[in-house]
């Protein structure tokens, strides 16, 4: 059967506060309507509508190639909403109904429900809260559903259920082409309300199933930024439960953020506010220290990031040791057993295995070889004010402390540099390079004395 997949996001969120369309504010890094596409998208036939109406400028420009963006100028309700689609509705398709502003819905939770749509049924989303209020309740009588009631409609009696609407429902196009049409705005908001189409089934005799999530932030909705950070909170506990699950231990897990896709090995130790954007692979038995940063970044097996390091979009090799204060820029890639130690910065380097910046030191455009020993303060001076130059550092080089290297420069293999050197030609293999002014001692020197008036 096909499926049709209609989001709606057309409301103005003006509970928000905020000039950003409500349904492009994040969640774990990701817009919430994004969210909805992702689940959607599992659906390998289905057609996407996006209802767009407030701010619809912004959310079509984000919108994934293969979404239909559908206006809908005014918001006349959430019939209303859906009419605007149903031109685009296929015969025969099973209609799944979604929002922009309940992000967390979940595939499984999707596919469950269309599977408990037919020829003659329809599937709703609903949910037991011991606080109903607000929403639309579930009105049974022996059991079947017979209608949705708007709580502003609802009266004291229907209050008292604690079945909800979730809103989310999937029902064959052929009924929302007949029900829609039908559907008037005489109630309490004078809004179209999709909500109406569950009396219509009722009456027409197809059956009405109903389907509960398995978590309940599934089924959470944003009207407001407090919201918003109780169901960033949810969702970065349902990750660090996988996370779990999949053998890492976290230290807190209402203390670590992610913001894209974590993939951790075994044995991985995550300690306290620690934040993880975009892509980021971990091996087994990494260890991540308090306050690191990691943004689109690998890190091998065995390595070990300490206290307030951050690494951007960085390869980081096996049983490394970075940090503390270290800071991986983009295009850093480091082999394995390299340390990179406090206040040293790397940008768009290469170092070979077991080489060492342990302290204080600018590394960029460079590639270092195997073995080889940065020493605290070393800088190379990569930009001559216009261009970005190359320095190259061979196997087993010794760079001695507060050394300045001026690219574009090579370092043979074997090479050793005189601490407080600046270097400016190639020092050739197992060279010493002393490029500093000879220490020069003044026997009988005098210190200045202050002068009599
Ligand atoms: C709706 C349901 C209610 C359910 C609740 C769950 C109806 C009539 N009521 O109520 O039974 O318990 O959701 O949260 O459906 N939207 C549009 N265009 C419109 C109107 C709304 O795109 O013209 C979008 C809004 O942006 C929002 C969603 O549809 O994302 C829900 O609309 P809202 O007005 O908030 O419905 P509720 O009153 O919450
Ligand atoms: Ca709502």
């Amino acid at each position: 059967m096909k499926t049709d997949i209609v989001i709606l996001a057309a409301g103005q969120g003006s509970r928000m506060k905020s000039s950003l369309p409500k349904v492009l504010h994040p969640i774990g890094g990701k817009p919430m309507l994004h969210h909805v596409i992702d689940s959607a998208k599992s659906f390998d036939d289905a057609v996407l509508n996006v209802v767009v109406g407030h701010g619809s400028e912004e959310i079509v420009d984000s919108l994934p190639e293969g979404c239909i963006a559908v206006n809908q100028a005014d918001q006349l309700g959430t019939a209303h909403a859906v009419s605007q689609a149903l031109p685009n509705f296929r015969d025969g398709s099973n209609v799944l109904i979604l929002y922009g502003d309940v992000p967390l819905i979940k595939t499984a939770t999707l596919k469950s429900l269309v599977k408990g749509v037919s020829e003659n049924s329809i599937c709703i989303l609903t949910a037991d809260l011991p606080n109903p209020t607000g929403y639309g309740r579930i009105v049974r009588s022996n059991d079947s559903v017979k209608e949705i009631v708007e709580h502003k409609d609802a009266s004291d009696e229907q209050k008292k259920i604690n079945e909800i609407n979730t809103g989310i429902m999937c029902i064959p196009s052929k009924f929302l082409k007949s029900w829609l049409p039908k559907i008037n705005n005489d109630n309490a908001q004078n809004e179209f309300y999709l909500t109406d189409i569950i009396a219509m089934a009722s009456s027409d005799d197809v059956t009405i199933n109903t389907l509960q999530p398995d978590e309940l932030f599934e089924i959470e909705g944003v009207n407001d930024r407090k919201q918003l950070a109780n169901l960033e909170r949810k969702y970065q506990q349902h990750l660090a439960n996988k996370l779990m699950f999949d053998g890492a231990t976290i230290a807190d897990p209402s203390r670590i953020d992610i913001r894209g896709s974590l993939k951790v090995g075994r044995d991985t130790f995550i300690d306290v506010n620690t934040v993880f954007v975009g892509d980021v692979v971990l091996g087994e038995g990494v260890s991540i220290g308090p306050n690191v940063f990691v943004k689109d970044a690998e890190v091998g097996s065995g390595t070990e990031i300490y206290a307030s390091s951050v690494i951007e979009s960085a390869c980081v090799g096996k049983t490394c040791k970075i940090g503390p204060f270290a800071r991986l820029r983009p295009g850093t890639h480091l082999n394995s057993g390299v340390k990179v130690g406090n206040f040293v910065e790397v940008k768009n380097s290469t170092f070979e295995e077991n080489s060492k910046a342990n302290h204080l030191s600018y590394i960029g455009d460079s590639s270092i070889g195997s073995s080889t020993n940065i020493g605290a303060g070393t800088i190379t001076c990569n930009y001559d004010g216009a261009n970005k130059l190359k320095t190259i550092i061979g196997d087993n080089v010794f760079i001695g402390s507060n050394s300045t290297l001026v690219a574009p420069l090579t370092i043979e293999d074997g090479g050793f540099i005189a601490a407080g050197s600046t270097v400016t030609q190639t020092v050739p293999k197992n060279n010493l390079a002393v490029g500093r002014g000879r220490q020069k001692n003044i026997v009988g020197w005098k210190r200045p004395m202050k002068k009599n008036k």
